[in-house]
């Protein structure tokens, strides 16, 4: 049984006023998630993914369809069996969300004293936590007195207070630059693999999605419009919304403003070739190029790496004897996914 089961949600927000429509947030959504994943979530703007994320953690009833969460379904719940299910699971913020007044400790210790664990505990338990995120020596420092990246540092210790079995982060990183970044994505991996959370992660930076996340998550217009294991969404993105998310990351087929430049350049053939480990090798490609006796120019793209598996996409130029190059094009594109642009002239 996945720990968090949805099955056809739907959540939709009365019109804001009069005369307008209702607002779809979320449209039939299923998406099971298995305890220990990984689970990155992208999509634009309003694409409904912290209302996703809404649902998952109880703050906001489905309008249709059901959420299980460790079996046991939401919709059922009283308010105060729903407060248990939220206690069950952790939550960082883009903004942090600290408590300004309060010490480090003092916001470590919060979910403690709300769960009305014994205040003799508490030492103990939030020391832990801080060495856990390496802030043992913040302790009395206050929020306004430490870096984006030790905030947040500071939220997953909080969040990880109570031993939820999930964390759910809402662009937990997109305030802060790319060092830092990777920094608070190394504590969320060692969240994952060290103490077994579950964590799913909201995010529209695909560099954070392709260093931590097991499973990808498309969502466009309140709907998961693409799913998939990391290496299958960075590899071969299908519907559009994926694909400009991966190009973001990966040079896929030229794009035309970078394709006109490449004409100026290279009057010759121009051709894509995806290449990917568990496909046929650049080695036989190669060969069968310099078989058919046409010249070869690498112009464009690279190979990429993906959860230890590798892949990519390279644009060549090919030049030679017109007849000769269409025989290698023909070629090549039975071993490769082939993306033929053609020479400048002939457009
Ligand atoms: N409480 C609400 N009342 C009415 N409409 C809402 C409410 N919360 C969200 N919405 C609408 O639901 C849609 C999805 O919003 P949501 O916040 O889930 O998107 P998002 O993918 O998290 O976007 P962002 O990347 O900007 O955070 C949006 O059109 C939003 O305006
Ligand atoms: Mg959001």
């Amino acid at each position: 049984m996945a720990l968090i089961e949805l099955d056809r949600v739907s959540l939709t927000f009365p019109p804001t006023r009069r005369g307008a429509d209702p607002v779809h947030a979320v449209r039939d959504v299923s998406l099971s998630i298995e305890a220990g994943e990984v689970v990155g979530i992208v999509g634009y703007s309003g694409a409904g993914k912290s209302s996703l994320l809404r649902l998952v953690n109880a703050l906001e009833p489905a309008t249709s369809g059901s959420v299980r969460v460790d079996g046991v379904d939401l919709t059922r719940l009283s308010e105060r069996q729903l407060y248990a299910v939220r206690r069950g699971i952790g939550m960082i913020f883009q903004q942090f969300n600290l408590f300004s007044s309060r010490t480090v400790y003092g916001n470590v210790a919060y979910p403690l004293e709300v769960a009305g664990v014994p205040r003799s505990e508490h030492r103990a338990r939030v020391s832990e936590l801080l060495h856990f995120v390496g802030l043992a020596d913040k302790a009395l420092a206050y929020p306004e007195q430490l870096s984006g990246g030790q905030k947040q540092r500071v939220g997953i210790a909080r969040a990880l207070a109570a031993r939820p079995a999930i964390l759910l982060a809402d662009e937990a990183t997109s305030a802060l630059d790319p060092e830092t970044t990777v920094d608070v994505l190394d504590v969320l991996k060692r969240v994952n693999a060290e103490l077994g959370v579950t964590v799913v992660i909201i995010t529209h930076e695909m560099e954070v999605v392709r260093s931590i996340a097991d499973r990808v998550v498309v969502m466009e217009d309140g709907e998961i419009v693409e799913s998939g294991p990391a290496f299958n969404i960075f590899a071969a993105p299908r519907h559009p919304a994926t694909r400009r998310f991966v190009r973001t990351v990966v040079d896929d087929v030229p794009e035309a403003h970078v394709l006109d430049g490449l004409r100026r350049r290279h009057p010759g053939r121009l051709v894509t070739l995806s290449f990917r480990d568990d496909g046929a090798r650049q080695s036989q490609v190669f060969a069968e190029i310099v078989r058919g006796d046409v010249d070869l120019e690498l112009v464009h793209g690279g190979l990429e790496d993906v959860r230890g598996r590798s892949f990519g996409h390279l644009t060549l130029e090919l030049t030679g004897e017109p007849e000769r190059v269409e025989a290698v094009v023909a070629r090549i594109g039975e071993l490769v996914p082939l993306t033929d642009l053609g020479t400048g002239a002939q457009r």
